[in-house]
């Protein structure tokens, strides 16, 4: 009896064709007066052993049927033509939602960072991901067979001195070639490195360089930049520090850390006073002008604000991770 029900209901509920007819099956089967609830009702007419078994049986099919007309009452739902279609066009229904895409987080932060560095006056500008070897690394005080040229491992093309850009850096040299100072730029970019990958390094990745040139620019002044744009992205209470380290292409050089909510310190780019030999190649009067450079990833700055453990995710294209942003 209990198998012939189900059988029957399942059968029904498949065949349904509108929202009305399911709602008629729900009642029919489920509904307080439905087949399935009066037969658990009158389970205690039965001997201990049988209503036990029975009792099982009945309440698993229950179960089964409300998930497959909760299925179909979706389906319909969503594809809204069909229960018009056969329930009548109520021109009075509110329309269909269309699914809409929206930005990548990567974007969104990008956007955010050119619109805080605009707020301080500097321009956005970019240049090529196919480099030359000058641009890269000569013109950065970096010459061939320079030890530091280990620092950057790098995708060489077949047409040598033609290479990937390992960082955002050779668009300082392009742009003071063409603009003299005073200057402020930050160049977000796609930049390559031949190296391993692990949960926070990828082989392509994004930069943003940053570049300010003028008479009287010192650390101070870098500071200050920094710490306004850490403090508007990450918020008022950011913690920020320097640290001494070495690039060839500034003179001090420094990294910055942030205070990460843990109490760590967390390492975010590379920055420092432009060196004079940079200069000298882009033909600035070295001993006129000052500026200070810096340089972060795109994608660890997205991983601090949101809290996101694997650079992996960015690019899968996994709606579920997408979703959230
Ligand atoms: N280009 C450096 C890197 O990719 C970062 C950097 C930029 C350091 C500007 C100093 C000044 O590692």
């Amino acid at each position: 009896m209990l198998n012939k029900l189900k059988q029957d209901a399942f059968k029904k509920i498949e065949e349904a064709k509108t929202l009305k007819e399911m709602e008629a099956f729900y009642r029919q089967y489920l509904g307080r007066k439905g087949e399935l609830s009066r037969f658990l009702r009158s389970l205690g007419d039965f001997p201990e052993k049988e209503r036990k078994e029975k009792g099982k049986l009945a309440n698993q099919i229950k179960e089964e049927l409300s998930k497959l007309i909760e299925k179909k009452k979706k389906e319909f739902q969503t594809s809204g033509f069909k229960v018009q279609s056969e329930d009548k066009l109520d021109i009075t229904a509110p329309g269909l939602k269309l699914p809409q895409g929206h930005l990548h987080p990567m974007t969104l932060v990008q956007r955010k960072v050119e619109e805080i560095f605009q707020g301080m006056g500097f321009l956005v500008a970019d240049g090529p991901e196919i480099e030359t070897e000058y641009y890269n690394f000569n013109a950065l005080n970096i010459p061939q067979n320079h030890p530091a040229r280990d620092l950057w491992d790098t995708f060489w093309l077949k047409d040598a001195p033609l290479l990937l850009r390992t960082h955002t850096s050779p668009v300082q040299v392009r742009y003071m070639e063409k603009h003299s100072p005073a200057l402020r730029i930050i160049v977000p970019g796609r930049c390559f490195r031949h190296e391993a990958t692990d949960t926070t390094h990828e082989a392509v990745f994004h930069q943003v360089e940053g570049l300010m040139v003028d008479k009287d620019v010192s650390v101070g002044n870098f500071k200050a930049v920094i710490e306004g744009f850490l403090k508007q992205f990450f918020g008022p209470d950011t913690k920020m520090r320097l640290r001494p380290s070495y690039f060839p292409f500034v003179e001090p050089g420094f990294e910055i850390d942030i205070k990460r909510k843990q109490g760590d310190w967390l390492e975010l780019m590379g920055a420092g006073m432009v060196h004079p030999n940079v200069f000298k190649s882009v033909g600035y009067k070295a001993n006129r002008w000052q500026g200070f450079a810096f340089g972060f990833g795109l994608e660890r700055l997205t991983m601090i604000k949101y809290g996101i453990d694997n650079i992996r995710l960015f690019f899968d294209n996994d709606l579920r991770f997408l979703k959230q942003f």
